[in-house]
């Protein structure tokens, strides 16, 4: 089978990697891609929101099976445009990737399916949205409504920050047309999880939790990132948890689906927060995760073109998903300067001779006269699995210490909370 993988990050080399290993995997394309990619894939020089030519290309290459990495060419209605081709593609159509696309469009979801989340409110222009504000406590939380690559999300500890967002969204258009219009919305307190889900319209099938560390700095301190690692599974995410999200946050997203006859045959990863209460929705994406899908795919036991066949044939039913005891952990190396601006083009030493039961996932980098180079904020994902956290642990810092760049930045941290 041939397979396209779309993007260029540390999601899409974990995806490679784990393609690589199905039993049906003939060649496999990125695109773009990366030099780690470059190891196990072709990759070939389209970017992932040139649709068309991606559409051309898999015409072209007779290409059997497409995954989607990132959000911007779901949103854009590239699965539309694949099927209508006949072509075979994962994940959610147009109209269901407002889920993500559209802050506001995914808290009315919640609220017409009863599904748990923060209290909201939606404003078109500063004067509607200085009026509402006055009904939140602080911190409040200020989104922009639409795509700003992660970075449209504003936790407020003051009035005077608060009124600052509201004027930076919609009236100095610092995320663009993301900004139209905003959401302002209780902020939960709690401690975050992360869900990924199989989706084919008929069965939602979660796989293992997994948890993120947003923050640029050790301790939660300092700017939002895309985020700076992960681990899997999740030690808040219990049992009863998961039956409880079950029941009140996965079988009314997918009837709503349903009601709303959206062609959702793709991941939705669900953002979660465990406040001390229950669990409440943070935000849906319409896609892996990243960095999640290092953490989770390793544990995963079956054949992943085995189970997006299953998905695409609305057949999720009748796959049961098995996943390894160990616990895995991927520590992000990021630029110096990340989430900020940062350098790129600098050398990256100590990439050889990476021990057993450790993976590194690129993700911005580049080759420059056979070296390999920084070329993004995040530059590289340590994956070590281990019996528990503390060995998953010690093995990736053993080799996030060998590998050396100028400005490496990372988090000493990741699955200690
Ligand atoms: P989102 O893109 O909506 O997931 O927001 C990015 C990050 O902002 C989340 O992962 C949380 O860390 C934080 N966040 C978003 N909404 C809230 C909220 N209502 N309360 C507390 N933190 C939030
Ligand atoms: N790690 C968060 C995300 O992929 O959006």
């Amino acid at each position: 089978m041939k397979i396209l993988v779309i993007g260029n990050g540390g999601r899409e080399h974990t995806l490679v990697w784990k393609l690589k290993q199905c039993s049906a995997a003939g060649r496999i394309y990125c695109a773009p891609g990366n030099p780690g990619i470059g190891e196990l894939a072709e990759c070939v020089h389209i970017q992932p929101d040139e649709i068309g030519k991606l559409k051309d290309f898999a015409l072209d290459k007779q290409i059997e099976l497409t995954i989607v990495g990132p959000e911007v060419p779901l949103v854009a209605g590239i699965v539309d445009e694949f099927r209508e081709a006949g072509l075979q593609i994962v994940g959610p159509d147009k109209a269901a990737a407002r889920l993500e696309g559209s802050k506001s469009f995914a808290k009315a979801f919640m609220e017409k399916y009863e599904i748990p989340t923060g209290r909201y409110e939606v404003a078109y222009d500063g004067e509607e949205a200085r009026e509402k504000l006055k009904d939140f406590s602080y911190p409040v939380v200020i989104k922009a409504d639409g795509l700003a690559a992660g970075k449209g999300v504003l936790i407020c500890q003051k009035e005077e920050e608060a009124l600052q967002a509201i004027d930076d969204i919609l009236e100095h258009k610092v995320f663009g047309d993301a900004g139209n219009h905003l959401v302002l919305e209780e902020f939960l307190e709690g401690t975050e999880t992360s869900v990924l889900c199989f989706v084919d319209g008929e069965t939602i099938l979660p796989m293992a939790s997994s948890q993120d560390h947003k923050q640029i700095g050790d301790n939660d301190t300092g700017p939002n990132t895309g985020g700076m690692g992960t681990y899997s599974p999740n030690r808040v995410y219990t049992e009863s948890m998961a039956k409880e999200v079950e029941k009140k946050i996965l079988q009314p997203t997918l009837r709503g689906i349903q009601k709303e006859k959206m062609d959702f045959r793709g991941i939705l990863f669900i953002g979660l927060m465990i406040t001390e209460e229950s669990a409440k929705v943070l935000e849906y994406n319409v896609r892996f995760g990243d960095p999640e899908t290092q953490v989770v795919l390793p544990r995963m036991k079956n054949d992943l073109c085995m189970v997006f066949n299953h998905l695409l044939n609305r057949n999720l039913a009748k796959l049961k998903l098995e996943w390894k005891e160990e616990t895995v952990v991927c520590v992000v190396l990021a630029s110096g300067g990340y989430p900020g601006s940062y350098e790129k083009g600098i050398p990256i030493h100590g990439l050889e001779g990476i021990p057993e039961g450790v993976i590194v996932f690129h993700a911005g980098t580049a080759k420059k006269n056979n070296e390999t180079v920084t070329a993004g904020g995040r530059v590289l994902g340590v994956t070590a699995m281990g019996k528990d956290v503390h060995e998953a642990r010690d093995k990736a810092y053993a080799v996030v210490d060998r590998i050396r760049f100028e400005g490496k930045t990372y988090r000493r941290d990741i699955g200690l909370r």
